[in-house]
């Protein structure tokens, strides 16, 4: 078993300090940096949007993967380009033409990403899996963090897994809600690579210790 990357979101870090938080983040084992984008209309919650994200981008050197819970993400794909983020994801439920969201995403140099809500089946992708360089499995209801992680993920994780081999993809599998130690090494054993965390690393004593933690499972 390979060791995950762990992607903290910074949902739960303290937006009058995110700076503060970056540096922690900077000085971890954390590779990559999630940044959950709500719009108060794919979700039911409003967080962040581009200014933040550029302004953080400023301070650190880790891979952007940002997660678009908002209606219409292609209408702002150049604009996230355009502020150094590296891994965009979009909502399978936000999409008409998935494909043409993709081919763009790729087009202008971002890894494109495509999440699936925890009632959409992984077997959705099947005629796209090839050309995705990350499938996003939530595993709590997209929109808040601090969320009890739904346990019929594992399943779904081992499909997209299965679906990957069987399609000659380079797709990797990023599992995001409800993660913690407990959890962790059974999800990893289940297929993710990346694991997502805001309330686990942020609410604890030692967020550094936190990051290890996941990644050492
Ligand atoms: C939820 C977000 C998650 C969330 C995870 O809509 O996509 O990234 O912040 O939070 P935890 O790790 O607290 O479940
Ligand atoms: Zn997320």
């Amino acid at each position: 078993m390979s060791k995950p990357i762990i992607s903290p979101s910074i949902l739960s870090a303290d937006f009058s300090d995110l700076s503060k938080a970056i540096h922690l983040l900077n000085n971890s084992s954390a590779e990559w940096i999630h940044l959950d984008v709500m719009d108060g209309n794919f979700v039911p919650n409003i967080s962040f949007g581009m200014p933040v994200i550029k302004s953080i981008r400023k301070l650190t050197d880790k891979v952007f993967d940002a997660h678009l819970m908002i209606e219409k993400p292609e209408r702002y794909i150049h604009n996230f380009k355009l502020i150094g983020v590296d891994v965009l994801t979009v909502h399978y439920e936000t999409q008409i033409h998935l494909n043409r969201t993709v081919d763009l995403i790729k087009k202008i140099g971002m890894k494109a990403g495509v999440a699936l809500n925890p009632h959409t089946p992984v077997s959705f992708l099947q005629d796209i899996i090839k050309d995705l360089d990350l499938v996003l499995l939530m595993s709590v209801n997209p929109g808040f963090s601090g969320q009890k992680f739904i346990e019929h993920t594992y399943d779904k994780i081992k499909e997209a897994k299965e679906l990957i081999l069987k399609t000659d993809s380079n797709a990797l599998i990023e599992v995001d809600g409800g993660i913690n130690d407990t959890n962790a090494a059974k999800i990893v054993e289940a297929g993710a690579d990346i694991l997502v965390t805001a309330s686990y690393v942020f609410n604890h004593e030692n967020p550094i210790k936190a990051i290890d933690n996941l990644r050492k499972v």
